[in-house]
C-alpha cells in the first residue's frame, strides 16, 4: 500500500536528514521540500562523492524520482540555478524530475541585505542567522508584499511588484541602515534571465502532489532545520522564520493533513546547535571539541563550528509530542564509539525544581541546569555493523535507553557518513 511519510529534524537541525532522505528515496516516488530555504544544507555521501544540497531535495540523486520544491519554501533563484548547474556538470540533472511551486516565495537581493543588517543592529542579541535572507523573505510573505516564483512567469506582474517593494525597501535601507539601495533594472534583468532557465520547472505542485497521492504514489516529505528552530514551537526568538514541525508538511505542500501516514523524527546520538540561543546540555572545552572533531560538526551552509552537547531527552520528548513522532532515526552513533562515559540529559533543574516539560521560553531555558544519567561507553567500532544484534551490547543498551526516555521506537540507526552505513530496523515505507 502506498504511504506518505514526513521526515523532520527532532533537534536544532543538522541531524543528518539528507542521508536518511537519500536512503528512503529508494522506496519513494516523489520527494517534497516543504519549508525553509537555502539556510539548510543537506549532505549526502555516495562512494567518494560528497553532495551538499541547500534547496533541491536530497532525493535528486535517484534517477526517475520527482523532486519538488513546495509552496512553503523560500527560493533564492540564483542558488537554485547554481545547484542545477552543479548537477548538470555531473550529468545528474533531469529537468523532468524537478518541479518548483508557483506559490513558493522568492528571496530577493534586498532580503539578504536586510538579514545581514538586522543581525548587525541586534548586536549582542543577535540570532546568528545564516544571512541568506530567509527571515525577511518570510516577513514579506506574511505582510502580503512578497514576490512568488509564479511571478517570474509574468514579466509585467514581476516588474510592478518589484517596483512597489523597492520604494519601501530602498527608503528603509538608505535612511535607517545608511547603505546603498537597489536599482530596479539590475534585479529585473537578473531575475528575468534566471526565469528563462527555471521558468519551465515552475508548476502547480499542490495539484501534482494531490494527483500523485490519488494514483497511489509513495511520497516523502523532507523537512529542513529542526523542531526546536520552529517559529511557533521552538526556542523563540532564537529560531528560523518557518514552521519546521511535521504539521507544516501539509501546509507547505498544499495537501490535507489526513493524507500523511507516518512522521519520522531524526536525531543525532548526541546534540548540536548552530547560531545563538539556549542549549541546556551544551558542553565546552575538550569534551565539546572531541564531539565536534569526531562528528565533523561544522555547518554545511556557513562552515560555522557547531556547538556540541549530550543527547537531551527532555527536548526530544517535546519534539516527539509536537510532531506526533511515530519513529525515530538515530544518526552518528559511531561518533560516540571511543568514549568511556556517555551522558544523557534526562531532566532540567530550574529554580530548585525538576521540570518535566520542555520550556520554550528562552529566558527560562538559559537558566535550566541539565540533570544527567551516565552510561558506560562501548569502546568498539560500530561503522560497518549491519544489524542491531551485531552492535556492541552497550551500544544496544544506549539505543534502548533513548527509546525508553523518549517514548519513541528507533527505526534506523546511522553508523557512518556513507549511504550504506545504516542499520534499518524498519523501513517506514514497508
Ligand atoms: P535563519 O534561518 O538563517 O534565519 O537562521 C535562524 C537560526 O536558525 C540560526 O540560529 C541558524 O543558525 C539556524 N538555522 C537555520 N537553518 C539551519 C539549518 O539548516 N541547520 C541548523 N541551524 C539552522
Amino acid at each position: 500500500m502506498a504511504k506518505n511519510i514526513v521526515i523532520v529534524g527532532a533537534q536544532w537541525g543538522d541531524e543528518g536528514k539528507g542521508k536518511i532522505v537519500d536512503i528512503l528515496t529508494e522506496s519513494a516516488d516523489i520527494v517534497v521540500r516543504f519549508q525553509g530555504g537555502n539556510n539548510a544544507g543537506h549532505t549526502v555521501i555516495v562512494g567518494e562523492e560528497k553532495y551538499v544540497f541547500h534547496l533541491i531535495p536530497s532525493g535528486i540523486l535517484h534517477a526517475g524520482k520527482t523532486c519538488i520544491i513546495g509552496d512553503g519554501v523560500v527560493v533564492d533563484p540564483e542558488v537554485l540555478l547554481k545547484e542545477i548547474e552543479v548537477l548538470k556538470e555531473k550529468n545528474l540533472f533531469r529537468p523532468e524530475d524537478l518541479l518548483i511551486s508557483k506559490n513558493a516565495h522568492l528571496i530577493m537581493p534586498y532580503h539578504k541585505k536586510l538579514d545581514i543588517a538586522r543581525e548587525r543592529l541586534r548586536g549582542c542579541n543577535k540570532i546568528g542567522t545564516t544571512g541568506r535572507g530567509i527571515g525577511p523573505a518570510y516577513e514579506d510573505k506574511v505582510s502580503r508584499c512578497g514576490i512568488k516564483c509564479g511571478d517570474l512567469l509574468d514579466e509585467g506582474e514581476f516588474r510592478v511588484k518589484l517596483k512597489t517593494n523597492l520604494l519601501e525597501k530602498n527608503h528603509y535601507i538608505k535612511t535607517i541602515l545608511h547603505e546603498d539601495g537597489f536599482e530596479i533594472h539590475e534585479i529585473y534583468h537578473k531575475y528575468m534571465t534566471i526565469a528563462q532557465s527555471i521558468g519551465p520547472l515552475i508548476k502547480n505542485t499542490s495539484k501534482f502532489i494531490s494527483d500523485a497521492i490519488a494514483s497511489g504514489k509513495n511520497i516523502l516529505f523532507e523537512g529542513a532545520q529542526g523542531t526546536l528552530l520552529d517559529v511557533d514551537h521552538g526556542t523563540y526568538p532564537f529560531v528560523t522564520s518557518s514552521n519546521t514541525v511535521a504539521g507544516e508538511a501539509a501546509t507547505g505542500s498544499g495537501i490535507g493533513p489526513s493524507k500523511i501516514d507516518e512522521v519520522i523524527g531524526i536525531t543525532k546520538a548526541y546534540c548540536t546547535r548552530v547560531g545563538e540561543g539556549p542549549f541546556p546540555s551544551e558542553l565546552d572545552g575538550p569534551e565539546a571539541d572531541r564531539l565536534r572533531e569526531q562528528g565533523g560538526e561544522y555547518g554545511a551552509t556557513t562552515g560555522r563550528p557547531r556547538r556540541c552537547g549530550w543527547f537531551d531527552a527532555v527536548a526530544l520528548r517535546y519534539a516527539a509530542r509536537i510532531n506526533g513522532l511515530d519513529g525515530l532515526v538515530v544518526t552518528k552513533l559511531d561518533v560516540l564509539d571511543n568514549l568511556d562515559t556517555i551522558k544523557i540529559c534526562t531532566g532540567y533543574k530550574y529554580k530548585g525544581e525538576i521540570l518535566d516539560e520542555f520550556p520554550t521560553e528562552a529566558s527560562i531555558l538559559f537558566k535550566c541546569e541539565p540533570v544527567y544519567e551516565a552510561l558506560e561507553g562501548w569502546k568498539a567500532q560500530t561503522q560497518g555493523v549491519k544489524s542491531f544484534d551485531k552492535l556492541p551490547k552497550k551500544a544496544q543498551d544506549y539505543i534502548k535507553r533513548l527509546e525508553e526516555l523518549t517514548g519513541v521506537k528507533v527505526t534506523i540507526i546511522s553508523v557512518g557518513a556513507n549511504r550504506n552505513d545504516a542499520i534499518i530496523l524498519k523501513n517506514p515505507f514497508k
